[in-house]
């Protein structure tokens, strides 16, 4: 059991330290001020759970030496202090995903989640949502969109950002941003190495999460999640995508990539993804009904 005090204290430390980069990131891209403006005005107020218990997820093993990965600078070592007095669990809890997960590869239940600020964080956030993300290799946090836009902020680890059914990708290195705009398409995937990321969320964090799938007939429909808090995950709602729906990355979408080696990497890896769009198509086939 962790004493709940430093939990608070390394949450809020840990969060002021991801406001402190986005805004310093923010002279570079403009997409982050929002963020930095709302992160800035949340009225932290502590929610009074816990201690709670070391969480047992065997991906809790792998955290140890992702920290450990990690540059030396400050947001970095924030995360490395907060890491250890935060509440860790599977980012699905207790959730049957159903369609979404199971036996397509779409696998997200390796994946842990520390929420700072958000409905079921440390503190409550009304219009913002932050926390970390543990991804061990190989998983594939299927497609959504939700209402809030969010920024992915790689710390330790490669992660790849989809945007759209056709699945185009944006690698992301360590220090590596990229911005999602509200109800912009979008999944998480990590191939040999595992990903250490912070994310926030700005706008309406209560409105559902919508979940898209394939269907069999080539069709996708979505299913709306939501979680309130003190409740658990809840499908609200399932429809057809509709012509009027977006399914593509729009051109808003983009990421910020540290070092002119990974901007050269990631455009490679871009023109790769052009060329290979048949294979993403394939990976999409394989998503269930
Ligand atoms: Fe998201």
């Amino acid at each position: 059991m962790r004493d709940i005090s430093n939990i608070g204290a390394a949450a809020r430390a840990c969060f002021a330290a991801f406001r402190d980069a986005l805004d310093q990131r923010a002279l570079q891209d403009p997409e982050l001020e929002s963020f930095v403006e709302a992160m800035g005005c949340e009225d932290l107020i502590r929610v009074q759970r816990g201690p709670f218990p070391q969480c047992p997820h065997h991906s809790m093993q792998k955290l140890d030496a992702l920290l450990r990965s990690g540059s030396d600078d400050s947001l970095t070592r924030a995360v490395q202090n907060a890491a250890g007095h935060l509440d860790w669990s599977p980012l699905y809890d207790g959730v049957d995903l159903g369609g979404v997960s199971g036996s397509t590869g779409q696998r997200v239940e390796d994946m842990l989640a520390a929420q700072m600020v958000g409905s079921y964080g440390c503190f409550m956030g009304d219009r913002i949502a932050a926390g970390i993300l543990v991804a061990p290799p190989g998983t594939h946090y299927p497609l959504h969109s939700h209402e809030a836009k969010e920024v992915y902020w790689c710390v330790a680890g490669r992660v790849d950002v989809a945007y759209g059914v056709d699945g185009q990708t944006r690698r992301l290195a360590a220090g590596d941003h990229a911005v999602t705009p509200p109800l912009c398409l979008h999944a998480l995937h990590t191939q040999e190495s595992p990903a250490l990321v912070l994310y926030v969320w700005e706008g309406d964090i209560r409105a559902p999460t919508w979940w898209w799938v394939k269907e069999d007939s080539g069709q996708w429909s979505r299913t709306a999640w939501r979680r309130l808090p003190g409740e658990p995950w809840r499908i609200e709602h399932r429809e057809q995508v509709g012509p009027n729906i977006p399914m593509g990355p729009p051109s808003s979408t983009h990421t910020y990539l540290k070092s002119p080696m990974q901007k050269e990497r990631s455009s490679k890896l871009q023109q790769t993804n052009a060329q290979t769009s048949q294979s993403s198509r394939e990976y999409g086939d394989k998503t269930p009904h």
